[in-house]
C-alpha cells in the first residue's frame, strides 16, 4: 500500500524533522534560512559541493546522512536550475506553473525512496512565488497518486511507516495557502478522473458512475439523472441502443454548476461515458480489450473538471452531461444494418456497432444545446483509435467549428500540457457519412477516421460554438511522467479548467 501523503504548509522557524530538504540554485550555495542551517551543521559548502559533484541542475539531489549539529538524520539539497532574474531570465518554460509541477512530481518520487516519516522543505530562498509553491504542492499530489486498492498488502509493506508528512517552511504561508485552492481544486478533479477511470468496469458500471457524479451535490453541484424510461421519453434512440445488449441500464447525468450571474448563459461539457467497450456484436479482438474500461475517459474528464470548478468557487454556470452506457454483445444487442432515430430527428444507420461513442453523444450533444442553450459546448470522447493512428499519445485531437474556440484551448492546453492539435471538419467529409437507407451512417470507411466521427458528432451541435477533444490516444495508457505514475493522467481537466478560467469567469 502507499503511504498516505500529508502536505502542510508552516511558518519559520523550522521543527524536529527527520529529513530536512533544501535548495540551491545552479553554481549557487544554499540561501536564506536554508543557508542559516547550512552554517549551522558546520559542514563546508566547496567540500560538500565537489565531493558530491553537485551543480544545482533543476531536481538534482545531494544527500548527506547524519548531518552535525542539525535536529535531523538527514539533509537534503535540492538543485533548482538556474537563479532566476532580470537580465538572466530563464526559458518561459522554466518559470511556467506546468515546470513547477513537474518539479514538484520529481522531488516528491526522491522523497518517496527515503522511508522517512517527517520531511521539512524550506522554502524562503529559492524564488518561488506563492502560485508556484503551491503549483509545486499539487505536482506532489499528484505524483503520489497511485490506484491500488486492489491489491493485497504485501507483509513488506506493512513494516514501512505508513505516512509520508510533509512541511512545506514558507515566509508568506497565508498567500501560497491562498494560492493553493485552485491549483489544489485542479488537482483533486484530476485525481477523481484518474480514479474512475481505474476502477474496473464490474465495479463502475453506468448506474454507478451516475452515483459518483450524484455525490458532487454536497459541493453544490445540482445533479440530474436520467434513466432509459426518461430517455425513451425524449426521443434518444442513438443513445439507448447502444446499453441495449447491456443487462445494466444506461444512464443520463446532468451536472451543473451555477457560479456565475443567473441570467448568464452556460458554458457546457459533454462526455462519452462508456464503461466497457466490447464492440457489441461488431466484437472486438480480445487482445488489450481490458483497456475498453477507460472508454468513460471523456466522462471522467467532465466529472473531475465539475469538482474542480466546485471546489474552487468558479465565477461561472456551467453545466455536464455525461452519457453512460456498456457496449456488450447479446440477443438484444443492436445489429450493423439496424436504424435508429436520433433526439434530433436524425435518423442513422449503424453500420458497425463498435462506433458506439458517437452514438452516445449525439442524443447527449442535441440534449445539451437543446436545453440548456449554452454559449458553447465541449465534448471530450475516447473516440476513435484513428486519432491514435494520426497523433500518438501525445496530444489529443481538436476539432472545432470556431476559430476563437480552437485557438483558446490550444493555449490552454500548451499551458497546461495538456497539448491539442486541431484537425479538419468539411463538407467533403460529410458525404463520406451519407448512408443509403437513412440520413446518416456511423461509420465512413476506413479513410479518416477520426475525421468522419468528428463530422458525425457536429450534425447534433445546431450551430452552437462547439469543440470535440478526441482523447482516445491520451485519455488512458499514457506514458508514465512527473506527475503521474498511473494508467491514466486525468487527461482533460487541466486543460478545461484553464480555459474556463482564462476566459469564461465574471
Ligand atoms: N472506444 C473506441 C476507440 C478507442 C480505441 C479508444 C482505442 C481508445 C483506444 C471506439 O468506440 C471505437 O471502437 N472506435 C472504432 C470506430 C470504428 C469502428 C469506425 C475504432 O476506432 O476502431
Ligand atoms: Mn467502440
Ligand atoms: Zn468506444
Amino acid at each position: 500500500m502507499t503511504k498516505k501523503l500529508t502536505i502542510k504548509t508552516a511558518n519559520f522557524p523550522v521543527k524536529k524533522t527527520s529529513v530536512l530538504v533544501m535548495f540551491a540554485h545552479e553554481g549557487n550555495r544554499p540561501e536564506g534560512e536554508a543557508d542559516t542551517l547550512f552554517i549551522k551543521s558546520g559542514l563546508d559548502w566547496d567540500t560538500l559541493k565537489n565531493a558530491a559533484t553537485f551543480t544545482g541542475t533543476r531536481g538534482q539531489v545531494l544527500d548527506v546522512l547524519a548531518p552535525p549539529n542539525l535536529d535531523a538524520k538527514r539533509l537534503l539539497i535540492v538543485g533548482t536550475g538556474p537563479k532566476i532574474d532580470e537580465d538572466n531570465s530563464a526559458s518561459e518554460q522554466e518559470q511556467s506553473s506546468l515546470s513547477y509541477a513537474n518539479f514538484g512530481g520529481k522531488l516528491l518520487g526522491s522523497l518517496q525512496n527515503l522511508e522517512a516519516q517527517k520531511i521539512a522543505l524550506i522554502l524562503d530562498a529559492p524564488d518561488m512565488s506563492p502560485p508556484q509553491i503551491a503549483q509545486l504542492i499539487a505536482g506532489m499530489h499528484l505524483r503520489h497518486y497511485s490506484f491500488d486498492k486492489y491489491i493485497t498488502p504485501s507483509k513488506d509493506d506493512d513494516a514501512a511507516p505508513t505516512d509520508l508528512n510533509i512541511v512545506m517552511y514558507v515566509n508568506k504561508k497565508r498567500d501560497v495557502d491562498k494560492a493553493s485552492i485552485p491549483v489544489m481544486a485542479r488537482a483533486h478533479g484530476t485525481l477523481l478522473a484518474r480514479d474512475l477511470v481505474n476502477e474496473p468496469p464490474n465495479v463502475l458500471g453506468p448506474v454507478e458512475f451516475a452515483k459518483a457524479a450524484k455525490s458532487l451535490s454536497s459541493l453544490g453541484i445540482e445533479v440530474e439523472i436520467l434513466t432509459p424510461t426518461e430517455m425513451n421519453k425524449l426521443g434518444m434512440e442513438s443513445l439507448l441502443c447502444v446499453g441495449q445488449g447491456s443487462t445494466r441500464p444506461s444512464r443520463l447525468a446532468i451536472m451543473s454548476w451555477n457560479g456565475g450571474k443567473k441570467s448568464d448563459q452556460p458554458i457546457a461539457f459533454v462526455g462519452k461515458g462508456v464503461v466497457f467497450d466490447t464492440g457489441g456484436i461488431s466484437i472486438k479482438p480480445a487482445g488489450g480489450m481490458q483497456d475498453m474500461k477507460g472508454d468513460m475517459g471523456g466522462a471522467a474528464a467532465v466529472t473531475g473538471l465539475m469538482k474542480t470548478l466546485a471546489l474552487r468557487k468558479a465565477k461561472v454556470n456551467v453545466v455536464g452531461v455525461i452519457g453512460l452506457a456498456e457496449n456488450m454483445p447479446d440477443g438484444n444487442a443492436v445489429r450493423p444494418g439496424d436504424i435508429v432515430k436520433a433526439m434530433s430527428g436524425t435518423i442513422i444507420e449503424i453500420i458497425n456497432t463498435d462506433a458506439e461513442g458517437r452514438l452516445v453523444l449525439a442524443d447527449a450533444l442535441w440534449y445539451t444545446q437543446d436545453r440548456f442553450k449554452p454559449k458553447l459546448m465541449i465534448n471530450l470522447a475516447t473516440l476513435t483509435g484513428a486519432i491514435m493512428v494520426a497523433l500518438g499519445q501525445d496530444y489529443a485531437g481538436l476539432f472545432s467549428n470556431d476559430d476563437e474556440l480552437a485557438a483558446r484551448l490550444s493555449e490552454a492546453g500548451n499551458v497546461t500540457g495538456e497539448k491539442l492539435w486541431r484537425m479538419p471538419l468539411g463538407p467533403a467529409y460529410d458525404k463520406m457519412i451519407k448512408s443509403r437507407f437513412a440520413d446518416i451512417k456511423n461509420t465512413g470507411g476506413r479513410y479518416g477516421g477520426a475525421i468522419t466521427a468528428a463530422q458525425f458528432l457536429q450534425r447534433f451541435v445546431n450551430d452552437v460554438p462547439w469543440a470535440h477533444l478526441d482523447i482516445a490516444g491520451t485519455g488512458f495508457g499514457t506514458p508514465a511522467n512527473d506527475t503521474n505514475k498511473s494508467w491514466t493522467s486525468g487527461f482533460g481537466v487541466a486543460v478545461l479548467d484553464q480555459l474556463v478560467a482564462d476566459h469564461y469567469e465574471t
